[in-house]
């Protein structure tokens, strides 16, 4: 399963992307605006420091000006995929854009059904939002496998990237499923890296390290 960080913060993607597991990036308007910076720029510096897919959003909801801010996007790295979100207006766009070699990120998925729309219509990635339905009281990641479940019934090229991470089990679940991404902000990251009895391990090693004759 490749790994994308969540994240439009540079020092953030910079600390995840040093652990060497790193495959894209993703990033939405609110992360955007979390780092206070203007958007080309941010996005600049991202493309620089990882080599892979690095999803940028457009702000338009209708198609034709949809497309044009993804092709301005899709102009600024060879690494930009447009991100459009699941709307009847995207999935113009997202046919259009895919037409042209551009790829594209199809965002705000929570039923089955927008995820095969979308596949139809083109998609390099299909992302359904896991925490935000879990937040509601629906099961967010059994979507995600019903969506997997879909697509294996025939041969579309979009690949499952599932978003909203918001812990281990979620990215765990993910990878058991079969799904091709796992975008995780970098807290979630931090945490699977983890585990008490390593730390204790290591702590034993060392201090026993300290008995040895020098
Ligand atoms: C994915 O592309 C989105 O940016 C992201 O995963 C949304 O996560 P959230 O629901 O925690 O905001």
């Amino acid at each position: 399963m490749k790994i994308f960080i969540d994240s439009a913060d540079i020092e953030e993607i910079r600390e995840a992307n040093s652990l060497g597991v790193i495959d894209g990036v993703t990033t939405n308007p609110s992360l955007v605006a979390k780092t206070g910076r203007p958007f080309e720029q941010a996005l600049a510096d991202i493309c620089a420091e990882v080599d892979g897919p690095v999803s940028a959003e457009v702000l338009s909801t209708e198609a034709p000006a949809m497309i044009e801010e993804g092709r301005r996007l899709a102009a600024l790295h060879d690494n930009i995929v447009v991100k459009i979100p699941m709307i009847s207006e995207g999935l113009k766009a997202t046919r259009v854009l895919s037409s042209e070699g551009i790829g594209v990120n199809v965002t705000l998925i929570f039923q089955p059904a927008q995820g095969l729309l979308a596949a139809k219509a083109g998609a390099a990635y299909l992302s359904p939002f896991v925490g935000r339905l879990d937040d509601i009281s629906e099961d967010g990641m059994a979507m995600v496998g019903t969506l997997l479940q879909i697509l294996s019934n025939y041969d579309y090229d979009a690949e499952v990237l599932v978003a909203s991470i918001r812990n281990p089990l979620h990215f765990l679940e993910a990878a058991r499923m079969g799904a091709d991404v796992a975008t995780c902000p970098l807290s979630v990251i931090n945490q699977l890296t983890k585990h008490p009895l390593t730390d204790h391990g290591l702590a034993k090693f060392l201090a026993d390290w300290e008995k040895v004759p020098k």
